[in-house]
């Protein structure tokens, strides 16, 4: 089926599975679909339960603040104490921070996007040997990783690759990327194993406590591609969600578009030339037992782009059946755990089989807030752990 089959505008009386289908079966993406001279979206983007119109979005929290930048310079010397601090202030409080001065060259970071920005240009037969639904693959492309649970297309596509613990072998790359992506996620490596000794440290525990966690030995790098959208009100580059993993580290180009919910409000995570997003993900939030927040995000659609981002996922350790749960030094008398214990296979096909549906995973964790049995079924959730 042609990206021409897709509807455009709301029509109630088409079947929305036979859209979707129809766009997945193009292999081209939103891309393709922009490349067809659409100048209305077809409804499968348009998702009734955004409520991005309703909400008020700024630079600026309430109280003025924004989101946190922390330099990273002389991470060994005396203003180590000083970073720490601000780690720890950014994790409680946001969820993020952006970090500047990282040590990763910009030239590195300027090739990445480049790396990104042109295989998402180039000719759609070309990435259409690339095209997946399959998350276990190492390399893939496709848009919207879940857009059959949810039912709606978000306006971005999406290169991924599992670089870590085995990355793929230089040939499962296009040939532009093949020097660039390994180099990427190398730097990335490095300043995940700094952030994660700075988060420990901030937590009062050893240095190498989540090193020893081993989750840093699983990587994924996403390669997205936000087209510029001729209809922006409509819908979103990314719908509001948290990151299933441990952590984020986000790469950004000028364009901007990603906000974070703080205080009840939007606010926008600022684009600065040559600095990385950091994000808490579920994992180290359920692990802190809340202390450190999991943040809520999305990526508005626009008028300008294309918008090219790459995130880096850090994941898990390798053994599948490894039960995460607060951390018991973390709990202070009289505190109890807010989360149960959960392995990472078991909170990822969650995730996947919920989709970007706007509520947190971790809600669904929680010690008092047993999933019902019934939405268990909906989900198609077999695995949860015993209370
Ligand atoms: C993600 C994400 C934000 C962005 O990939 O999980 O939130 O700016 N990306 O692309
Ligand atoms: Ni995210």
């Amino acid at each position: 089926m042609s990206a021409s089959a897709l509807v455009t505008g709301v029509t109630p009386d088409l079947d929305l599975d036979i859209e979707l289908k129809a766009f997945d079966e193009t292999k081209a993406g939103v891309k393709g679909l922009l490349d067809s001279n659409i100048s209305t979206i077809p409804r499968i983007f348009i998702d009734p339960l955004d409520d991005y119109p309703l909400l008020s979005s700024s630079r600026q929290a309430k109280d003025g603040a924004v989101v946190p930048v922390i330099d990273f310079s002389d991470v060994g010397s005396r203003r180590r104490k000083e970073m720490v601090a601000q780690v720890r202030d950014a994790s409680e409080k946001w969820g993020v921070f952006q970090v500047v001065n990282h040590g990763i060259p910009v030239t590195t970071l300027k090739e990445m996007i480049s790396g990104a920005l042109k295989f998402h240009e180039s000719p759609t037969e070309e990435k259409q040997q690339f095209y997946s639904r399959d998350l276990n693959k190492k390399v893939g492309f496709a848009s919207t990783f879940d857009l059959y649970s949810r039912k709606r297309a978000n306006w971005r596509d999406t290169f991924r690759c599992h670089m870590a613990p085995e990355p793929p072998s230089p040939h499962e790359f296009p040939s532009f990327l093949r020097e660039i992506v390994p180099e990427y996620s190398k730097c990335v490596a490095e300043l995940g194993e700094t952030i994660a000794k700075i988060l420990a440290e901030a937590l009062g525990l050893p240095l190498n406590y989540f090193i020893n966690m081993e989750w840093l030995k699983t990587q994924s790098i996403g390669m997205h591609y936000y087209p510029a959208c001729p209809q922006p009100e409509l819908t979103q580059g990314a719908t509001k969600h948290t990151d299933p993993y441990f952590l984020t580290i986000l790469l950004q180009d000028h364009i901007g578009g990603l906000q974070v919910l703080h205080g009840g409000n939007w606010v926008e995570v600022t684009p600065i030339h040559g600095a990385l997003i950091v994000n808490i993900g579920d994992f180290l939030q359920l692990m802190t037992n809340g202390r450190f927040l999991s943040v809520q995000h999305r990526v508005l659609a626009s008028h300008a782009g294309p918008r090219v981002s790459v995130p880096c996922f850090f994941m898990a350790g390798t053994e599948p059946v490894r039960k995460y749960g607060p951390i018991k030094e973390l709990l202070s008398e009289g505190d109890t755990p807010r989360y149960k214990e959960v392995t990472i296979a078991e909170y990822y096909m969650y995730h996947r089989n919920k989709g970007l549906n706007g509520t947190s995973n971790l809600d669904d964790f929680k010690v008092e807030g047993l999933i019902e049995l019934s939405r268990r079924d909906h989900l198609g959730i077999k695995q949860l752990p015993e209370t």
